[in-house]
């Protein structure tokens, strides 16, 4: 199998008020990696991601996104075609239809008219509804999203994620809200989509547990440095300690 690399960081370092958040981290990220980002908190797990959605700018350092740098991309379409960001408290509008929420990955590409008729008459309601579908909430297309559970509204988020379909995606503690049946199904779902539509998925996790059951890779940050980036298989209890631990022994 031929890969393609399509995220690659090289020294990026981003601090806040004089304070590092990324201290000089080096990594490259191959199409259709499952990666989990893992570490304490405050060791720059979000920083990392925001980054990479172009939210936050870098002090130094090059990343670059497939074969741009991420400063080089238009935001808008051509931005929101290669990265999707999916979030803990989901972003959807909840006095909207399910449908609605889902159409508004295609936002970026419609422009203003289109997305203000889809309002009254939701356009391409085909491709919303198929993905409703593959995450099992075609029965609750038309219900008001606010009405949903946190699970359900979960799922409309990645519902919308496949509508916008973008080569990477990330999300920041994208189970956190949920409880633990709730929470294995969601990334069950992500996970199988993303591999099926060929994409590439860095999230971020504080469950160890689930970083191992269904990633194939763990970046783990610590201090807003790299501590360890492996296969999973190679992820030991001893570093997981280690990379936990409050304080160094000294
Ligand atoms: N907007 C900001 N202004 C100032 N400091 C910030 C800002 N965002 C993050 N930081 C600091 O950068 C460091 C990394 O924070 P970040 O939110 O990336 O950690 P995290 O690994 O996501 O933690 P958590 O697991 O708690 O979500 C922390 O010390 C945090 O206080
Ligand atoms: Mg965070």
């Amino acid at each position: 199998m031929s890969s393609k690399t399509v995220i690659e960081a090289t020294n990026i370092t981003k601090h806040f008020e004089g304070k590092i958040a990324l201290s000089s981290l080096s990594f490259s990220i191959q199409k259709g990696e499952l990666i989990a980002l893992i570490g304490p908190s405050g060791a720059g797990k979000t920083t990392l991601l925001n980054t990479i959605a172009g939210l936050v700018p870098l002090h130094s350092g090059e990343l670059m996104i497939d074969t741009l740098p991420i400063t080089k991309y238009k935001k808008g379409k051509q931005f929101a075609k290669k990265v999707g960001v999916i979030r803990q408290q989901f972003d959807l509008i909840g006095p909207l239809a399910v449908i609605h929420n889902v159409l508004a990955g295609k936002l970026s590409e419609w422009g203003f008219f289109k997305s203000l008729l889809s309002l009254l008459v939701p356009q391409e309601k085909e491709v919303a509804i198929h993905a409703l579908e593959r995450v099992g909430l075609k029965d609750k297309t038309f219900e008001i999203t606010a009405r949903l559970s946190g699970g359900e509204q979960q799922r409309v988020a990645m519902a919308r994620l496949m509508v916008q379909n973008p080569e990477i995606i990330l999300a920041d503690e994208p189970v956190a809200s949920l409880d633990p049946a709730r929470a294995d199904d969601v990334l069950s779902m992500l996970t199988k989509i993303v591999t099926e539509e060929k994409q590439t998925l860095l999230a971020s996790l504080h469950s160890v547990e689930y970083a191992r059951k269904y990633f194939t890779r763990i970046i783990s940050l610590k201090n807003g440095e790299i501590f360890f980036d492996l296969p999973t298989e190679k992820v030991t209890d001893e570093l997981l300690t280690e990379l936990y631990q409050l304080k160094e022994q000294v």
